[in-house]
């Protein structure tokens, strides 16, 4: 928690290289990584966004413990560049990161909406039967289709999220699901003793690599993708329980069977336990390679229909490459920190062929119309 001291005001204003200033309003929540505020980015009237007018942002700025070290912050910022490029539609559109009298913050897009771990709260309290799933399937797919589809484009693009988890999904009131926070589990705490030691991210939603700060690859975002599915209909998550310590709950993710959905929310498919077990595997090689092919099981099991909206999160996704025209070289994970002249500049990004943009934004506006309809009234 910060000291009330050190919290900023409103009306502070921080300095955006590059792109000008961002003056705070009222805070918006605070979560792990920071305290989330309403602001305003006002452009530098002689820097290369000048005259452009103010435009509303949220600024999250970061817990004073999280001073990235050089190379999280320059991997973070060329992922960050990535994302902006790609423009996924149920990505959160991110500005910028800066530094400034002592305070690292990030900006990015205002999402008017509230995270689905409100929206979970809430279906758990109004549950119509011990038999029917918290959010009705139909509704969980609307979800899940747009987090995935966010997901299987990143993953294109060799980028994780890392830390999946439904405080992280914000939902419009129109519907449309945008993912938050991409990467900031990259940049690490400077004193890993304030977390007793423990690698960042919400013990409920980490994969076994996770807990164990192994390597991950997509299939660790897909395992917490999978288990904010779990979530959606049974209302709670496998492994968490109000007794269990955070140390508990990511010991359970190693060796612990997750309960079938079937004994929470009788009415669901005996398939989707199979699939269940399948997403869920401890050993990431025996769970679905990528998001498609995730949404695609859940998809038949639920015997939903294939919808213009998926099938849009699936050319999106292919076209992902060309669209962003970076190519993320990879870098271990497991390597320690680096010195700054030992990373390769960012590559010159490639301008996207013309046909591919074109295509590309009609996907844009695609996707956010087949998912501006609601299927069934929210929770
Ligand atoms: N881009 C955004 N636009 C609007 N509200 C946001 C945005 N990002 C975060 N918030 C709000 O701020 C709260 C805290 O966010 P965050 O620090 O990411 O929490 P957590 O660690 O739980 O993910 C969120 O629950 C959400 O309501
Ligand atoms: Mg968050």
């Amino acid at each position: 928690m910060l000291p009330t001291g050190k919290r900023l005001g409103v009306g502070s204003e921080l300095n955006v290289e590059d792109f000008g200033r961002v003056v705070l309003g009222h805070e918006l929540g605070e979560g792990g990584m920071g305290i989330v505020y309403r602001g305003w980015l006002y452009y530098d009237p002689r820097g290369r966004f000048a005259g452009r007018e103010p435009h509303p942002v949220a600024i999250k700025v970061l817990h004073p413990l999280l001073r990235g070290r050089d190379r999280a912050q320059k991997m973070f910022r060329r992922e960050a560049e990535a994302l902006r490029r790609l423009a996924h539609p149920n990505v959160v559109h991110f500005f910028a990161l800066t530094e400034d009298q002592g305070h690292l913050a990030l900006v990015m897009e205002l999402v008017h909406g509230e995270p689905l771990s409100s929206i979970i709260a809430r279906a758990v309290a109004a549950r119509p039967s011990p038999y029917a799933p918290c959010i009705p399937f139909l509704l969980a797919w609307h979800y899940f289709a747009q987090l995935l589809g966010a997901l299987a484009a990143v993953h294109e693009l060799g980028i994780l999220h890392r830390d999946v988890k439904p405080a992280n999904v914000l939902v419009r009131p129109d519907g449309v699901v945008k993912l938050t926070d991409f990467g900031i589990a990259r940049i690490p705490t400077a004193d890993m003793s304030a977390t007793g030691g423990l690698a960042p991210g919400t013990g409920a939603y980490m994969s076994p690599e996770a807990v164990r700060g192994e390597p991950q690859d997509a299939r660790s975002d897909l395992y917490s993708a999978a288990i904010v599915l779990y979530e959606m209909l049974t209302g709670r998550t496998p492994f968490d329980r109000p007794e269990r310590s955070e140390l508990m709950v990511r010991a359970a993710q190693l060796d612990e069977a997750a309960e079938p959905v079937t004994a929470l929310v009788p009415s669901a498919p005996a398939v989707l336990d199979v699939l269940m077990a399948r997403a869920l595997a401890k050993t990431a090689a025996l769970r679905p390679s990528n998001a498609i092919e995730l949404g695609e099981a859940f998809r038949s099991a639920l015997d939903l229909p294939e919808t213009a909206g998926w099938q849009a999160q699936q050319e999106f996704a292919a076209l992902a490459r060309t669209v962003s025209g970076l190519e993320l070289p990879a870098v271990p994970e497991t390597q320690p920190d680096l010195a700054p002249a030992d990373l390769a500049p960012p590559p010159e990004p490639i301008a996207p062929a013309d046909p591919a943009a074109e295509r590309a934004e009609e996907l844009r506006r695609d996707v956010v119309n087949a998912f501006t309809t609601q299927p069934i009234r929210q929770p």
